[in-house]
């Protein structure tokens, strides 16, 4: 089933706002199956922005992701539609555009320090999965013992 790839940044983790991320995803009903703390390369924080290489803010952006004063808390989350779901309970990328109620409409003020990653399509989830989470064996597929009561067809 579809999977997306969601990280805290290193802002969200020193603000200690982990906890309250993975509370979101579990109580809307996706389940975990991937779950890391690291300190990304700055190859590896380039690729994953490669798409914003040309943006001024492009090389405070990798600095601040890879500085290890936090680590990034990187996620695969699992269920229906969850990719699109993940960026609408994410909001806009501006957290002064974010609705209130959404994780960067809640949390912060600042599009520079807004605590959250989430893939904004399919494609990008399954790069972002395999460029993060390359290692065999890091996602575990597994069944909730409530899956059923949340995954009805209709
Ligand atoms: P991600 O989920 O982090 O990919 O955010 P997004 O998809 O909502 O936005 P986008 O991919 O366009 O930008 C990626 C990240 O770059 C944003 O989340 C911000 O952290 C940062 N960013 C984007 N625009 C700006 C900007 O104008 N100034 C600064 N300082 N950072 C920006
Ligand atoms: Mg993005």
């Amino acid at each position: 089933s579809e999977r997306t790839f969601i990280a805290v940044k290193p802002d969200g983790v020193q603000r200690g706002l982990v906890g309250k991320v993975i509370s979101r995803f579990e109580e809307r009903g996706y389940k975990l199956v991937g779950l890391k703390a690291i300190v990304p390369s700055k190859q590896l924080a380039e690729q994953h922005y490669a798409d914003l290489s040309a943006r001024p803010f492009f090389k405070g952006l990798v600095e601040y992701m890879t500085n290890g004063k936090a680590p990034v808390v990187c996620m695969v989350w699992e269920g229906k539609d969850v990719v699109r779901q993940g960026r609408a309970m994410i909001g806009a990328t501006n957290p002064l555009e974010s609705a209130p109620g959404t994780i960067r409409g809640q949390y912060c003020v600042s599009v520079g320090r807004n605590i959250i990653h989430g893939s904004d399509s399919f494609e990008s989830a399954e790069k972002e999965i395999n460029l993060w989470f390359g290692k065999a064996g890091e996602l575990i597929d597994w069944e909730p013992a409530t899956w059923g009561w949340i995954m009805a067809d209709n």
